[in-house]
């Protein structure tokens, strides 16, 4: 089968990540996180001190990271890495993901990355979850699903993963959290959240992981494969 791209947005904590890992999987595809890059920027403006209300610092700051994704055998995924540094856990720390909506509604941060993603994504074959990918970075991708789910179970989901990586937040703080990037995501003006018209809606509120999965590979196997084989 030739190779096609997989645009996966949504809202934060509502499976993309998982079915998007286990689906690159099943394909052979590369799996790219999109929000790890708007999550490593967000640390290195934090490490240095960047004023996000001064765009030369902002642009001058942006010319001095390089990120780069490396697969890590063991966990079967590429890991983010932040001038040669693997940051994959320490963006996904609190005090990163409080600051990350704020990084990622300025412009030059967001044309930055989308041109980097759109290279990784130029020979196709790409799995890559996000807020803007089908509608911005990748608009011609041939599978695009958009996720939800109810906020308070979206919050429930992510007091867990924390806790599974070993911190603990109170259950409102979460949701604050949620909610807070959630309007950021919603109503900045560049690439801001929305579903593409060509995207596949899917609530994942009352669905398990393994149902979620599910669903990606019929909806790939409905869209993609049965469609080829009418074609030829
Ligand atoms: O996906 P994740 O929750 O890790 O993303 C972190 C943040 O990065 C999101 O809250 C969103 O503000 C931003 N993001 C974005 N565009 C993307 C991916 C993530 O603005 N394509």
């Amino acid at each position: 089968m030739r190779k096609i791209n997989i645009a996966i947005d949504g809202y934060s904590a509502c499976g993309k990540s998982s079915t998007a890992k286990a689906l690159s999987f099943w394909l052979q595809y590369v799996y790219i996180d999109s929000g790890s890059m708007y999550r490593a920027v967000t640390l290195f403006f934090l490490k240095n001190y960047i004023n996000f209300n001064n765009p030369k610092e902002i642009k001058e700051a942006l010319d001095k990271i390089q990120l780069d994704f490396y697969y890590h055998d063991g966990k079967r995924k590429h890991e983010i890495y932040l001038n040669g540094l693997n940051v994959e856990d320490e963006i996904r720390k609190m005090y990163v993901t409080d600051k990350v909506g704020e990084v990622s509604a300025i412009v030059d941060v967001r044309r930055a990355l989308v041109r980097q993603q759109q290279k990784l994504g130029k020979k196709r074959g790409v799995v890559m979850d996000g807020r803007d990918i089908g509608t911005v970075v990748f608009p011609d991708a041939e599978l695009k699903i958009f996720m939800t789910a109810d906020i308070e179970v979206r919050a429930h989901r992510r007091q867990k993963e924390l806790l599974e990586m070993g911190e603990m937040v109170e259950f409102e703080a979460v949701l604050e959290n949620l909610r807070k990037r959630d309007k950021i995501d919603e109503t900045r003006v560049e690439g801001p959240l929305i579903q593409a018209p060509d995207a596949h809606f899917m609530d994942t509120t009352h669905m398990t992981l393994e149902e979620q999965m599910e669903e990606m590979l019929n909806l790939y196997t409905t869209e993609i494969v049965e469609k080829a084989l009418v074609k030829n």
